[in-house]
């Protein structure tokens, strides 16, 4: 699915002087790195403000928590997401609220959105998720918090360097969240998060919340948590950064070949919204008939795949005291029976993808 020795062997010496660099200053955690980190990545993302954090899922708490979440609150996201999209809601004390997304673009429905809106008054945030490296209807999802004064959070964990309409993920929210687990299109030496905004007091507040709810050490305005991120990490990002919109092209130019080469295939190539002027595929996600049997015939053939995502939200374990049940969420539910993710990684050899390619079309000649 995911070579990353590929992908090291071509950036290996500055990774390594990065890795030289922070040992030799000997400041490990947060300090000039991460500073660097932060004002190199609100350029990218065209946000003001860049803040970072430990990880992706403390990117998406940390958020909940700068918007003053809490018990008694309710948050409206999508069920077809990764666990943290939801959990991040539920473990500051407040609601997940679940709403259905588009077939075509696994994301977040707009009309859906606004029954659930009319549902839930109270509503205290939106959260859409910009899946698979493609951006949510940022336009509609704003209109219909805009009129309602609700604060809109990207998880854009999947998608930095996505535009809806010439705009950056991380830019068309109040905050927009990202991830830099080494899966993810910029990915580190371990775990990483980064939160963007244009309002000066969130940022103040995030990097308050992220050590210990503290703006001058030993005083502690607020509950916060540890959520610093290493240097170590911000350095090895910072190495790989240049290379991202070439990363970027390379996966775009991999999904185009696969449309040719699946073209005829009876499965479902990845749709962006039109809105959607930059996907990143950070995922080449397709819907497949026969799914699992798919799956289990490229394994034979030494092919990996993976199944984005298995089992909804909203039927997770860990959320059965919401109370909802298998058919509330048809679409999601339809995307954890049928997706299937290729591998499309930047470094991916040509070959590879055709070998992929041809496999899928003789398990269903
Ligand atoms: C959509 C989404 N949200 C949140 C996260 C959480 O990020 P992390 O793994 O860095 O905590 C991920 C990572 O897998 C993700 O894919």
């Amino acid at each position: 699915m995911l070579d990353l020795r590929a992908q090291h062997a071509t950036i290996r010496s500055e990774v390594l002087a990065a890795v030289e660099r922070v040992v030799d200053s000997q400041m490990f955690v947060l300090g000039p790195e991460v500073a660097e980190l932060e004002c190199e990545l609100a350029g990218y993302c065209a946000a003001p403000y860049a803040v970072a954090c430990a990880s992706g899922t403390d990117a998406l708490i940390l958020a909940m928590r700068a918007l003053g979440i809490g018990p008694g609150d309710e948050v409206i996201t999508v069920p077809f997401s990764f666990y943290a999209t939801a959990s991040c809601i539920a473990l500051t004390g407040a609601r997940p609220v679940f709403t259905d997304i588009e077939p075509d673009t696994f994301n977040m429905d707009q009309r859906a959105l606004e029954r659930t809106l009319e549902r839930h008054p109270r509503t205290k945030a939106i959260l859409p998720v910009h899946l698979f490296g493609a951006c949510a209807d940022m336009d509609a999802i704003n209109e219909l918090a805009d009129g309602r004064g609700i604060p809109v959070v990207e998880d854009a964990a999947q998608a930095i360097g996505a535009e809806w309409n010439g705009r950056r993920a991380g830019s068309l929210g109040r905050i927009g969240c990202f991830s830099f687990f080494p899966t993810k299109n910029l990915g580190g030496g371990g775990d990483g998060g980064l939160l963007t905004t244009a309002d000066r007091t969130i940022a103040e507040r995030l990097r308050s919340l992220r050590v210990h709810g503290s703006k001058q050490r030993y005083f502690h305005e607020e509950l916060g948590m540890n959520s610093r991120l290493d240097a170590l990490q911000a350095a090895i990002l910072r190495a790989k950064l240049p290379y991202l919109d070439q990363w970027t092209a390379a996966r775009q130019s991999h999904a185009a070949r696969f449309a040719e080469l699946l073209a005829g295939v009876p499965v479902i190539l990845p749709a962006a919204a039109p809105g959607c002027t930059r996907h990143v595929f950070n995922q080449f996600t397709i819907r497949a008939p026969r799914r699992d049997e798919l799956k289990q015939y490229l394994a034979e053939q030494g092919i990996q795949s993976e199944t984005y995502y298995p089992l909804p939200l909203h039927l997770q374990q860990c959320f059965e005291n919401l109370g909802y049940r298998a058919g509330d969420f048809p679409v999601s539910e339809a995307a954890s029976r049928d997706c299937l993710s290729l591998p499309a990684y930047p470094e991916l050899p040509a070959e590879d993808l055709e070998t992929v390619a041809a496999a899928i079309r003789s398990f269903y000649s």
